[in-house]
This record gives C-alpha cells, structure tokens and sequence, in this order.
C-alpha cells in the first residue's frame, strides 16, 4: 500500500492565506505593516534563490520586505552596522541573515548582533536557550513547518518513538526539542552513529535533515512510519531531490513528505508566522 502524501504547498496555501488575513487586519486596525528585513551576502546560487522566495512570499501575504545583498568580500563591519540599523528601525519586525556567511565571517556573532525580540529564525542564543527551556519565543521555522505538517496528518506524537538523522543547529536540534516538547522519545542519529539502519527502522516519525540525496531507503524504515524529508538535493541530471528515497520508502510509511513540495514551502510560511508574530507583540 502507498503512503498518504503529506502535501506542503497544499498546507502552505492555507496557512499563508490566513496570515495575510491577519496581516491585512493588522494594518486596517493598527497600521502596522509587518516586515522582514534579509540580508544576503555573497553569490551562493542556492542561497540566492532562497532568499528571493522569501521576499517574494512577503509580498504574495501582503508583508513588507527589505532586501539587503551584499558582495562575497565585503567587511562584517558593514554587514553588523546593517543589522544595528535594523535592529533601531520599530518599523522592522523581523531580521534574517541568510546562512552560510562567506569564511571571514563569525557567523555567530553575526547572529548574536541581532535583537532576540527580530530574530524570527530563533537562531539567536538567547532564543534557542528559550526553547530548550520550553518556553520558545521564535521557534526556527523548518523545524516549525514540520510539526504543522505533523498536526495537519493528525500523527500522533505522544509516546512516539521520534527519530532525527542531521544534528544541526537549524534543524536537527530545534526539531529534537519540539518533538520532546510534545512528549515523543526522541534519538538525535548524525554522520558518527554506529547502525543508523537500527535507528531508523524503530522510528514512529523519522525526520531526515543529513543533506545526502536518497539516503534514506524503504527497507531502514517502519512499515507505517510517518517519514519527514528536510532534505533538498540536486541529483546528477539536475533534478530536485530529498534525503529519503521516494520511491522505495513510500512502499513502506504510513505517511511521506515530497521533495519538492513538502517541508520546503512550509519553512517559509513559518518564516512569516514568525513575522507577523513579532509584528502583533509590538503592541503589547
Ligand atoms: N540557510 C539554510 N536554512 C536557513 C534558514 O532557515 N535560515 C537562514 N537564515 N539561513 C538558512
């Protein structure tokens, strides 16, 4: 039996068309406009195209945005002088700093120079120490648009064995806090694990975020399994792909994310959740 296809630009639309209602009741109630500020440095072609889908989502829900490109060796200074500027304009409601930075950046204190209250990726320490004590104020949003795709295929999450392959700050480990947040047992697996197949097969929810094309195949998991594919990879013939194999795993999972058309769409609808979020606190 094929799994249920858990569709993100079916769930993206929805959630999209209900924050630029409230966007919309934001500006028409108190004139406030929500808007995100991005900076982009560099030419990384993956990046650049992540960054116009942002903006380009602003527009579609009716937020404002602000783009900020700036040359691979340009000085941090003047990036971090950006961020300062952004960080004192209160018509600016959300800063992101498109990763990775070119090498004579710390990327770190790049993200530690944006204000905790702008930081709508959740990337800022003081941020991912509020979610780790569960009491999130920004909740990264690849991460975030995983568990509204785990609420909208009504998964069950309490008890669940939770399996994540990928330890990264953006995804790997938010994701491991929400889903135990949620009361799942969660494994964190990475490039090290011993036996990852053992891992995976005892997965309730497998959530994959390695960055390796088709790692993931239909015999490493549960039958049943609700299989999360965070991976976006090109194959040889330039095709868009995950880090589960499609066509094998979706023999075996009770449900599957595609690659496009999955997680990919809901990162950004949480980018302006997160947005609009920050927007709406400044009244209060
Ligand atoms: N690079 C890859 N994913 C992300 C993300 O979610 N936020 C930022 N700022 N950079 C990224």
């Amino acid at each position: 039996m094929s799994a249920q296809i858990i569709d993100g630009n079916a769930l993206a639309q929805t959630v999209r068309t209900e924050l630029a209602e409230k966007a919309a009741a934001l500006k028409a109630s108190r004139g406030i406009t929500p808007c995100l500020a991005v900076i982009l440095v560099g030419e990384d072609p993956a990046s650049a195209v992540y960054v116009r889908n942002k903006v380009s989502a602003c527009e579609k829900a009716g937020f404002r945005s602000i783009k900020e490109v700036y040359p691979a060796d340009v000085e941090p200074a003047v990036v971090l002088g950006k961020i300062a500027a952004l960080n004192a304009d209160p018509d600016v409601h959300g800063i992101l700093v498109q990763l990775p930075l070119p090498k004579q950046f710390d990327a770190d204190a790049v993200l530690e120079a944006i204000v905790p209250e702008k930081d709508v990726d959740g990337f800022h320490a003081e941020n991912v120490g509020a979610l780790m004590q569960g009491n999130p104020r920004f909740i990264p949003c690849t991460p975030y648009g995983v568990m509204k795709m785990l609420e909208s295929a009504n998964v069950p999450l309490k008890g669940a064995e939770a399996v994540i392959v990928g330890r990264s700050n953006i995804v790997g480990k938010p994701m491991a806090m929400l889903l135990l947040a949620q009361s799942c047992t969660v494994t964190v697996c990475h490039s090290q694990s011993k036996d990852l197949a053992f891992h995976t097969k005892r997965a309730d929810i497998l959530v994959a975020a390695v960055g390796r094309a088709k790692m993931i195949t239909g015999d490493m998991i549960k039958p049943g399994a609700t299989v999360i594919d965070v991976g976006i990879n090109r194959t040889a013939d330039g095709k868009l792909c995950g880090d589960v194999d499609f066509d094998s795993c979706k023999e075996v999972a009770g449900a599957i994310t595609p690659v496009p058309g999955g997680v990919g769409p809901m990162t950004i609808t949480m980018l302006l959740a997160n947005t609009l979020e920050s927007a709406e606190r400044t009244l209060k």
